[in-house]
């Protein structure tokens, strides 16, 4: 059976965020950020939640990550696009760019990271490899196809936030091997892993991380962020044009 695509849409795409919306409903984890919508792109017909909920009021740490994936599975979802921003903390792009991150470090804390509960039996996933080796390969072959600049691979280093990072810490995480930095792929990558869902990660590098350049990062988000989309948006676009209708 072909892969039912879904997109959970981050900070500043709600464009994505289109078509029609199910009801709103609790699941067994609670409340989803917003309803599932059910767009089409290219003939195919695709499934998208707002993760910070419609409208943008759900900050990082407070997202339901265990409701939004168990909402989109329910609704017939078997793989996941993540539109994720990030700042950039080493050299490896620049903002306005795009990348498929192949790594995660996780510094979050006090998220719903699991979706076994006491009691549960317990699954210890393999996450070797935290993103999707098929959903990658396909995303940047879309991209290569289409002659979309769309880096392969970085580490990405999910903090907690809302704040942005301080410079000190923005060193650490390159220290520790980090390529981007954001909020919300983690717990997201994990729970989705759990739940069976391939998951794969589409950085939108908005800023450069704090502390690396001369912009202040607002201004750096402001000048950035529309490129970065129209990338993104593109690579989507080509994606699904090549793709099975389901
Ligand atoms: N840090 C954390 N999350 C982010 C950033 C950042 O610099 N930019 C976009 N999301």
């Amino acid at each position: 059976m072909p892969d039912k695509y879904a997109l959970i849409i981050g900070s500043g795409f709600t464009q994505f965020a289109s078509g029609e919306a199910d009801p709103l409903s609790d699941n067994r984890f609670g409340a989803p950020s917003a309803p599932i919508r059910r767009s089409e792109f290219h003939g195919h017909n695709i499934l998208s939640i707002a993760r910070h909920g419609e409208p943008h009021t759900i900050s990082p740490h407070a997202i339901n990550y265990r409701a939004n994936l168990l909402a989109l599975q329910e609704a017939g979802a078997t793989a996941i696009i993540a539109l994720n921003t990030v700042g950039v903390v080493s050299d490896i792009r620049a903002s306005g760019e795009i990348a498929v991150p192949d790594q995660l470090l996780d510094y979050t804390w006090g998220r719903k990271h699991t979706i076994y509960d006491d009691g549960d039996a317990i699954d210890h996933i393999d996450f070797t490899h935290p993103f999707s080796s098929h959903l990658r390969r396909e995303l940047l072959d879309a991209a290569k196809h289409a002659d979309i600049d769309c880096y392969d691979g970085g580490v990405y280093a999910a903090t907690q936030g809302p704040r942005l990072e301080s410079a000190a810490e923005v060193d650490r995480l390159e220290r520790d091997g980090a390529d981007y930095v954001g909020m919300t792929a983690m717990p997201e990558a994990a729970l989705a892993r759990e739940l069976g869902l391939s998951y794969v990660c589409l950085a939108l590098i908005v800023n450069k991380a704090a502390g690396r350049g001369d912009t202040p990062i607002h201004d750096d988000v402001e000048a950035s962020t529309v490129s970065a989309r129209t990338l993104a948006e593109s690579l989507l676009q080509q994606f699904f044009k090549g793709r099975i209708v389901s």
